[in-house]
């Protein structure tokens, strides 16, 4: 962030964003035209370059300016701008940019842009340019990274309004990062002993309150539906309390965000196939993205008390494993008949979601890599949501929208409860076979009884989402950005 000129910065490159409109220029770029001479409204008048959506061009500037180049990104047409569109726009730029072996990138803005359009650039270029390789040996030295961004303000006075804007989206970017780290991170390097560990570190380094429930506690406690899920394993299961707002959390509201942290799903003895095993790696992304979360809530400080919960097991099969027939008692007591060992994630989630009520909650959202039903409902574009309150609802359908971490809601009706009626127990753990991910949030719901909740399933918008440029393959951190900006409108 610089007040300045674009004449006299040293830079690698001068970014413009252009808009595809027949009227010419707009004042910014018709100033740094002027200064070139004319090569940008000349490129246009070619028709070598119109502003079209990720249209990307680069210009060289042959000591004009100090800058050795300016590149052009096409906006699209200004009709269709949305926070969307500019968040795809960057991203697109800045990786062309990074692969040209740029390092240092300048973007003049006008005077009148909006902290929100601030914010999207930033989430855009920043998500974009994420990558993962903490286990690559080879080819590293040849990658390119893109070192630094500046902002160049010519009005001064708007200077602490853009900060702000561009202080949150870091703040936002990061969270989502840290989600995208954990999901990519092979179970082999993050077990739920381990995820308990990032945690503790982002608790100490937000200065969050950090409990953790070990296999004795859990007993103790009477986990019993965690405890069933996690004793195939050779690895202990772990509980993670987390806390924001907590010295007066009786004067403050109090939402509960809660976590599916299985950091491998094998299905147990309901083995899955080979080839539905591949990913399952990613099936702690819940946990991951309430993580990046409170790491963010810990940052943008909101006037709540905001609590994290996150249910990390690992789900094999072995001869101590839970056999299909068993029959669980969870947290609150109620009684679970398993029929299937890889509905997994609802057990541990019944537990959780029973202490949740410890908390008195205002409201308690879920965020769950629950069914492939749901993969198969609505594709990787959007998750699907269910719960028991629609004042909750509408409140994060409006922060899907404007994040684009889309929920789109299915319905939770009585209908539905039938299936999941047991002969031996208060409840069995899978449903006939019809509506899974309905069946799945129908299940949650009997451990919600006590307040508003939503429960959110990321079985498709969690791992290798395709086709937007600000989102690599593998975690994509749904979610982070969703509850962020649901508790930006909740609170404040
Ligand atoms: N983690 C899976 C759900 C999943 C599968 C998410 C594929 C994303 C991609 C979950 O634990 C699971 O196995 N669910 C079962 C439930 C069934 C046994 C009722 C499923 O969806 O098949
Ligand atoms: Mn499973
Ligand atoms: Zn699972």
């Amino acid at each position: 962030m610089k007040v300045g000129d674009f004449q006299t910065e040293e830079t690698d490159v001068i970014a413009l964003g252009i808009y595809e409109v027949d009227n010419g220029l707009a004042p910014l770029v018709e100033s740094v035209d002027k200064v070139l001479g004319g090569i940008i409204s000349n490129l246009m008048q070619l028709g070598d370059f119109k502003g079209k959506l990720k249209q990307v061009a680069t210009l060289y500037t042959n000591g004009r300016i100090y800058s050795p180049r300016v590149s052009l990104i096409g906006y699209g047409k200004v009709e269709k701008l949305s926070q969307e569109n500019i968040r795809q726009v960057s991203a697109k730029h800045m990786q062309s940019l990074r692969d040209l072996g740029v390092k240092r990138v300048t973007i003049p803005i006008s005077d009148d842009i909006s902290g929100f359009h601030i914010e999207a650039i930033v989430e855009g270029a920043k998500l974009g340019l994420y990558t993962f390789d903490q286990h690559k040996t080879e080819g590293l030295g040849e990658k390119e990274e893109l070192e630094e961004l500046t902002f160049l303000l010519v009005d001064e006075s708007r200077m602490s309004v853009i900060e702000q804007s561009i202080r949150l989206a870091t703040t936002i970017v990061d969270g989502t990062a840290l989600a995208r780290d954990l999901v990519n991170q092979p179970a082999n390097y993050l077990t739920p002993a381990i995820l308990a560990e990032k945690a503790q570190l982002v608790a100490k380094e937000k200065k969050l309150k950090c409990e953790i429930f070990d296999l004795a506690r859990l007993q103790e406690e009477k986990f019993g539906a965690m405890l069933g899920v996690s004793q195939g394993s050779l690895e202990e299961p772990r509980f993670v309390i987390l806390e924001y707002g907590f010295e007066e959390a009786d004067k403050k509201d109090t939402l509960v965000l809660v976590g599916k942290g299985i950091t491998f799903d094998s299905g147990g003895l309901s083995l899955k196939s080979s080839s539905g095993m591949e990913t399952m790696k990613d099936d702690m992304a819940g946990a991951a993205a309430v993580l990046g979360v409170m790491q963010a809530i810990g940052e943008f400080k909101p006037d709540l008390h905001v609590v994290g919960l996150i249910a990390a097991s690992e789900n094999m099969p072995s001869g101590t494993a839970q056999r299909p027939g068993d029959v669980v008692t969870s947290y609150g007591g109620k009684t679970i008949e398993i029929l299937n060992t890889d509905a997994e994630g609802r057990l541990v989630l019944a537990d959780a979601l029973g202490y949740a009520k410890n908390f008195e909650p205002k409201a308690v959202i879920d965020l769950a890599t629950l069914t492939g039903a749901v993969v198969t409902s609505l594709g990787r574009y959007a998750a699907g949501a269910m719960g028991t309150n629609q004042e909750l609802m509408d409140q994060l359908i409006l922060a899907a929208e404007k994040t684009h971490e889309r929920v789109w809601q299915l319905p939770l009706w009585d209908d539905y409860e039938e299936a999941l009626e047991s002969e031996v127990a208060d409840i069995k753990n899978t449903g006939d076979g019809t509506a899974g991910a309905i069946a799945g949030g129908i299940f949650l719901k009997k451990f919600t009884e006590d307040y508003p909740w939503v429960h959110i399933d990321i079985g498709g918008t969690a791992f290798d989402i395709k086709g937007s440029s600000y989102i690599s393959k593998g975690g994509s951190g749904y979610g982070v950005r969703l509850l962020i900006q649901f508790v930006r409108n909740w609170c404040c």
